[in-house]
């Protein structure tokens, strides 16, 4: 593909997710001089000049002038007062509008945006940070198949895309994979703070258990076995791995983690109301 053929994405907002997508976009080969961010903070757009030959600048307007795909990439909090100015340009242009922003919902883009403006709204998750991700994408009526080819391409740059066809699923996703990191990361903890209640000392509790989750996803994403089978292979009976599921399956994990995740999906839907 020659570098003209590329589209011009500009990115709202050179924060930690920005830079993650432009630094995996240009891993990628996305030539340089098809992309633009802009940002207050001058300390953000310097860390994204050092990705690359890539265009910065203070002004939000100069880069949605000729932009196809415009990647809101700023907190949720100030996305109203980022966007309605951006509006009357976004209408001249139709350029396909990115969501990363946590919670707002399509409608809002939308009303602060403009009617004909397509809109997908994007649930990433913070392994994107290292271009591991996980994210999920909606796309509202207008977004055409060619650009919702053109926001799988950005977001598969740090990471693996799934689409969901209804809008209220992304707070299925937000249980699931975007709080996600932070359940493993919890029950990496407690094996470590065990581990070393049992006699391991701090560091070598901490290695064993980092590289334990490491091995054990990448066998998830590897294997042709699911993981229940996983699981059952590593489980012989009466051993030591049986004793500790069969502890598990007694304390009511499943229920547990049911409970936990239906917490998390009805707290997103509140915040999403909060914040429309
Ligand atoms: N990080 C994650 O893992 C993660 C996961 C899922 C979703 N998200 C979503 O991704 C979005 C960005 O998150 P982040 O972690 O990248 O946040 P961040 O590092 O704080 O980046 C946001 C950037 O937007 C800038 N900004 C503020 N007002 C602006 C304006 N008027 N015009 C242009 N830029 C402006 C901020 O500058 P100042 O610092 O100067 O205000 C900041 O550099 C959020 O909506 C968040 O919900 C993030």
């Amino acid at each position: 593909m020659s570098d003209k053929e590329y589209q011009k994405l500009a990115f709202i907002g050179a924060g930690n997710m920005a830079r993650s997508l432009i630094g995996g976009l240009l891993n990628r080969g996305y030539p340089a001089q098809k992309l633009a961010c802009s940002d207050p903070s001058e300390a953000c757009l310097t860390a994204a000049q050092k990705l690359g030959p890539i265009t910065t600048t203070h002004s939000n307007l100069d880069i949605i002038a000729d932009a196809d795909l415009v990647i809101l990439a700023v907190k949720p909090q100030v996305l109203k007062d980022v966007l309605q100015p951006l509006s009357s340009l976004l209408k001249q242009g139709r350029p396909l509008l990115v969501s990363i922003a946590a919670g707002i919902n399509s409608a809002s883009l939308q009303q602060w945006a403009g009617d004909e403006v397509p809109i997908v709204r994007c649930m990433p998750n913070t392994p994107a940070l290292l271009q591991e991700g996980a994210s999920a994408l909606y796309a509202t009526d207008q977004v055409s198949d060619a650009q919702r080819s053109l926001a799988e391409t950005v977001l598969s740059a740090v990471g693996i895309v799934a689409w969901v066809e209804a809008e209220p699923t992304l707070d299925v996703v937000t249980a699931l994979s975007g709080s996600g990191p932070a359940y493993f990361f919890l029950f990496m903890e407690a094996m470590q703070a065990v581990g070393e209640q049992l006699g391991l000392d701090a560091e070598t509790a901490q290695r064993l258990t980092q590289q334990t989750a490491l091995g054990a996803a990448r066998m998830a994403v590897e294997s042709d076995d699911d993981v229940a089978e996983l699981r059952r292979k590593v489980t012989s009976p009466n051993g030591t791995t049986e004793a500790a599921i069969q502890s598990f399956e007694n304390s009511q994990l499943r229920e547990t983690v049911e409970l936990a995740l239906t917490a998390a999906f009805l707290r997103s839907q509140d915040l999403a109301k909060e914040l429309a």
